[in-house]
């Protein structure tokens, strides 16, 4: 009666048993002292009832051993909860290093998702499995929400700024994948699969079927940053009458206003489409926006660009 009935979801990838077993231990402490208290109650209740119904209890003062206990004790354990959550939570929202990334737009109602390599998929994602993934995202229209209950991991995706999320599949196999946030009449359909494959299955089919065709996520950005003149004011050796572009992805950027910003996806983004909300010290206010004349995918594929410039202006793959 119960075959396929499970509580959670498979684990299936590394930050899953260990958001599980903090679940889980939580239950457990919190499940012990309400047992405890239960079974208390119920053996005094019994053990001391008045037979005669005329008795009154004796006062009692206070103690000062037992308050000191009852204050305590729970503080230690609510501190280490605390703590324990704390590292959980720093390795869901601190990505390694070295990810393989992957850019998705949410839109009413369907997930879209670009590879490195050129892949673009529909409410599908192909993974390899024991590869630390992550997947930079946004919405086009309304909120949506990115959520892979196999892995642990779901975030909003926001109108107009990146959200990420990161995991490393352990499991080679299909999952769900869904929108957590009630976004119009198909919420309920914006579903899909999560495909996790082996390492080499995965190279074949990011390179396979026609990937190379519209080319790489880096080479369509190049074609933007020509197709949309941005070569012209950004030259890659700091002459023009933007910023070169080599190396900003990841750099400090010293703002017009002494305010000083880690160049990341979300600040590239921004400097696409809302050029005027940050100046870089030493530059005019001279870049129009490219609001309306991009999609989302356009600017993942040119801050793909962007990141794979160096300094110096030499092109390096992005393969890793
Ligand atoms: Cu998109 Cu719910």
């Amino acid at each position: 009666m119960f075959s396929g009935f499970s509580l959670f979801p498979t684990q299936a990838s590394t930050l899953a048993p260990e958001i599980d077993n903090l679940y889980l231990g939580v239950i457990l402490i919190t499940a012990f002292f309400a047992i405890v208290v239960v079974v208390c109650v119920t053996y005094f209740a019994i053990k001391y009832r008045d037979h005669t119904g005329d008795k009154i209890g004796a006062p009692i003062t206070g103690s000062v051993p037992l308050e000191l206990g009852w204050s305590l004790i729970p503080f230690v354990i609510a501190i280490g909860i605390f703590v324990w959550a704390s590292i959980v939570f720093f390795h869901i929202v601190r990505a390694p290093d070295q990810t393989l990334e992957i850019y998705s737009t949410g839109k009413r109602w369907m997930w879209r998702f670009q590879h490195i390599d050129g892949q673009r998929e529909i409410n599908e994602l192909h993974v390899p499995v024991g590869r630390a993934v992550r997947v930079v995202f946004t919405s086009e229209d309304v909120l949506h929400d990115l959520f892979i209950p196999a892995f642990r991991v779901k975030a909003d995706a926001v109108p107009g700024r990146y959200s990420a999320i990161w995991f490393e599949p352990t499991r080679v196999g299909e999952y769900h994948l869904f929108c957590a946030e009630y976004c119009g009449t198909r919420h309920s359909g914006m579903i899909g699969t999560v495909y996790v494959m082996e390492a080499a299955d995965y190279q074949a089919w990011a390179s396979g079927g026609g990937a190379t065709a519209g080319g790489t996520l880096v080479q369509r950005g190049e074609g933007l940053f020509t197709q949309l003149a941005c070569v012209t004011c950004h030259l890659p050796d700091g002459t023009g009458r933007g910023p070169s572009l080599a190396g900003v992805y990841g750099s400090q950027v010293t703002l017009e206003s002494g305010e000083t910003v880690t160049a990341d996806e979300s600040y590239l983004r921004e400097s696409i489409l809302m050029s005027q909300a940050k100046t870089v010290k030493g530059y005019e206010h001279i870049m129009p926006t490219f609001q309306g004349l991009i999609n989302e995918d356009g600017v993942a594929a040119l801050i793909e660009y962007i990141k794979s410039l160096q300094a110096g202006g030499n092109r390096v793959a992005s393969a890793q």
